[in-house]
């Protein structure tokens, strides 16, 4: 299904009230929920393991979408999806074996995502088109949410849309996305928008409807 989703990613959300901040997305017209995971090694930022995400879980009726920004994702992938995870996705450069542990990530029973940051390459994607189920256009690079939108990012979700041709691969876009840009986002390709200060900013748990007018202008 390439009908434009919206993935809120609660890195932007409030750290206390997980449970009902992702209700209140979901309430308002989230399509995904993105769980963006950082370790202090691969990008300079900490946020959330595999604990915190099992007990996200119950609370996420749509689709538990995992971002690993960490070095040796092998070691955490049974553990993320153990917990839950519909889609786990993983930066080439951060393990060796790339292509191994995008199966693994099937293997294991869930969906496999691959990320791409700003500065790398097109080139390998190819060689990598059966193997996964998502690719990930970093329109940012990660660490941090509330970074301003690259846009060298949309020549390049164009050109992945056309190596992808008609393979059921979403095209997911990650940083900096806000109303000004997110059409021109969809007609290059894409169809999984993440958003985290643009849907979380001027919110509290106690007026959700703000989201929802967030999430609606996107
Ligand atoms: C960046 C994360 C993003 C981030 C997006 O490292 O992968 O998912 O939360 O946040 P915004 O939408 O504020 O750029
Ligand atoms: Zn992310």
């Amino acid at each position: 299904d390439r009908s434009p989703k919206i993935a809120p990613s609660i890195l932007s959300a409030d750290f206390a009230n997980f449970g009902a901040e992702i209700r209140a997305v979901e309430d308002q017209g989230a399509d995904w929920v993105h769980v963006d995971v950082m370790d202090g090694h691969f990008v300079p930022n900490i946020t959330f393991g595999a604990v915190a995400a099992a007990a996200f879980r119950p609370h996420i009726r749509t689709v538990m979408d995992v971002h690993l920004m960490v070095a040796r994702p092998d070691d955490w992938i049974a553990d993320f999806a153990r917990a839950g995870a519909d889609v786990i996705t993983v930066h080439p450069e951060s393990g060796p074996h790339i292509h191994r542990t995008l199966q693994s990530i099937r293997k294991a029973g869930a969906k496999a995502g691959l990320a791409l940051n700003p500065g790398t390459g097109l080139d390998g994607v190819q060689w990598l088109l059966d193997d996964i189920d998502l690719i990930c256009v970093m329109s940012v690079n990660p660490g941090f949410g509330g970074q301003s939108f690259i846009p060298a990012a949309l020549p390049r979700i164009a050109a992945l849309r056309a190596m992808i041709g008609d393979r059921p691969i979403h095209i997911e876009v990650d940083g900096g996305v806000v109303p000004d840009n997110a059409g021109a986002i969809i007609a290059a390709g894409a169809d999984v928008l993440v958003a985290g200060s643009a849907v979380f900013k001027g919110g509290s748990t106690a007026a959700p409807e703000v989201y929802g007018r967030n999430i609606a202008a996107l």
